[in-house]
């Protein structure tokens, strides 16, 4: 796997997104990222970070160490990933708004988000949606249970407490080390119970 994509929506947790990014990267994979305009409002309002809808050029906080990131536009429906010809080995919605986890049960596609979500279901790739809410209503718990049928994989952001954390990003990093264990990725993030790695 070389190149997974990432969208960041406006769910609360955009920090589960950028921690996965950055890991991503870090691990030497290309990392095209997406981040809606309700993304960019959560990543001001948790991270005090500004994200610019027009700068492509991945700013410090979101690549990390890593040199692979990008960033387009939530528009940029022509995007390469866009396409099922281009090799997008995975994607990644991680904090994913019900809503968007909505639309992409739905076959909606009105942005470059929910079109590489779609593309990657038609293409039989792997596509991880990671939503934050709770309690659930029975509509998303049905939104859910659709996107498990076409394929997708619904890794709801609850991290473990067993591996003894000690700060806030202990935490996050459980949630984000079960996504790259999900996407086959041998990153260690976090101490593995029984110290399997
Ligand atoms: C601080 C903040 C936290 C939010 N948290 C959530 C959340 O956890 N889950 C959710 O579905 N929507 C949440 N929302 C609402 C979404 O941002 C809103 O539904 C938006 O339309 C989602 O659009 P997007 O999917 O294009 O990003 C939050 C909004 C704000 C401002």
């Amino acid at each position: 796997m070389k190149r997974v994509f990432v969208g960041i929506t406006g769910a609360s947790g955009v920090v589960y997104g950028v921690t996965l990014v950055r890991a991503l990267a870090g691990a030497g994979l290309q990392v095209p990222v997406c981040i809606s305009p309700s993304g960019r409002k959560v990543l001001r309002l948790e991270m005090g970070v500004e994200a610019d809808p027009e700068e492509a050029d991945a700013p410090e906080w979101l690549r990390g160490s890593g040199e692979g990131v990008s960033v387009f536009p939530h528009e940029a429906v022509e995007a390469p990933f866009s396409s099922g010809s281009y090799r997008t080995d995975a994607a990644v919605i991680c904090p994913c708004s019900l809503g968007t986890l909505a639309a992409v049960a739905h076959g909606l596609s009105g942005n470059l988000i929910e079109r590489v979500a779609e593309v990657m279901l038609k293409e039989g790739r792997p596509l991880i949606l990671v939503p934050r809410e709770t309690p659930l209503s029975l509509v998303s718990l049905r939104n859910m249970t659709l996107l498990a049928e076409a394929g997708a994989v619904v890794l709801p952001a609850c991290p473990g407490f067993y591996h003894e954390p000690r700060t806030v990003l202990d935490l996050v990093r459980h949630v984000v080390s079960k996504i790259t264990d999900r996407l086959g990725l041998g990153i260690d993030l976090v101490p593995r119970w029984g110290g399997g790695g």
